[in-house]
């Protein structure tokens, strides 16, 4: 089996090394900024032990997981000796293979390997890195190990090509980080109404839970459901009165992401043509009205 090493003992490289090595993969070698953080994942990993060099893990392995900052991969495998043989990983979500590009002219195969979920802690990241999805960008043999190791992860993949990369992390930033953004946005409007953060996130959770519920069992389409889905223009204009009033900040957003939505309601067959133009003409309408009052 071939030799696993970590360069970056951080949320990313703990958390693969653990679960890959669980999984029956050798992690043998890590290395770190600190040789406190390399020698916290050495201790959690059987088999595994704290290199005084990135040098060090990249000799005493097959394949070396860069999983520093996105801001050093580049730097840190541009420092280092490379040999044919020798495969070296990154876990960027946005970064692509160029990166590595020195890695390769030095003889190695290089990869991308990038668990597309949210961590937020290492613990956090043991417990949710199986079952992720995992963008794979490889050539040849180190593809196929990659795809190998995400399923290993209990996990799916998707192969990336040159490219696509940006997009596919800002479609990752709209469905984890903007939901937190709209939980906020939606707390706040419960504050106008005397209720804190804290208790209206407990108030609205289990509604978030029964969104994903039906994202995952019912699918786009026909998971979407309130106003726009029926078509009721009149609560939508008692919306957008309510918010002019008590948040007036979140108004442009509410607009936009009405608009985005129609389409939705379109898809699953609730409204027709004219109830979807007449929800258009209303949530354009009020942007163009406060452009005039601004002006
Ligand atoms: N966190 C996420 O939710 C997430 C999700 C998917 C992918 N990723 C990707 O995973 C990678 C790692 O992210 P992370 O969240 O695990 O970062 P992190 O927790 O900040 O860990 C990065 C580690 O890299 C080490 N490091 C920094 N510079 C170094 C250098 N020059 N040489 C050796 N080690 C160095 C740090 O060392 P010391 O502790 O020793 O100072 C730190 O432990 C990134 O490419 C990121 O985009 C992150």
């Amino acid at each position: 089996m071939v030799k696993l090493g970590f360069i970056g003992a951080g949320v990313v490289g703990t958390a693969l090394a653990v679960r890959l090595q669980e999984k029956g993969y050798p992690v043998v070698a890590v290395a770190s900024r600190s040789k406190k953080s390399a020698k916290k994942l050495a201790d959690a990993v059987v088999g595994c032990r704290a290199c005084d060099s990135n040098q060090e893990v990249v000799d005493a392995v097959d394949i070396v997981f860069v999983t520093t900052p996105d801001d050093e991969v580049q730097g840190v495998a541009e420092e280092l000796s490379w040999s044919t043989g020798k495969s070296v990983i990154h876990c960027s979500g946005v970064d692509s293979l160029d990166i590595l590009e020195k890695a390769k002219a030095g003889g190695a195969q290089v990869g991308g390997f990038h668990p597309l979920q949210t961590f937020a802690s290492v613990t956090h990241a043991i417990n949710n890195l199986p079952g992720s999805t995992f963008a794979v960008e490889a050539e040849g043999t180190l593809s196929d190990t990659l795809k190998s190791m995400a399923q290993s992860l209990e996990g799916e993949f998707v192969v990336l090509g040159l490219g696509d990369k940006a997009l596919y992390h800002a479609a990752a930033v709209v469905a984890c980080n903007y939901t937190v953004t709209l939980m906020k946005m939606a707390t706040d409007m419960w504050k106008t109404f005397g209720v804190s953060t804290e208790d209206a996130t407990k108030a609205l959770l289990p509604l978030l839970r029964g969104t994903i519920n039906n994202i995952e069992n019912v699918g786009l389409p026909d998971c979407l459901t309130g106003p726009i889905a029926r078509g009721d223009i009149g609560t939508v204009l008692k919306h957008l009165d309510a918010m002019e009033e008590k948040a007036p900040e979140i108004v442009s957003t509410y607009r936009e992401m009405g608009l985005q939505t129609i389409p939705i309601a379109l898809n699953k067959g609730k409204i027709d043509l004219a109830r979807a133009e007449e929800l258009r003409l209303l949530l354009k309408k009020s942007e163009t009205n406060a452009y005039v009052e601004v002006l």
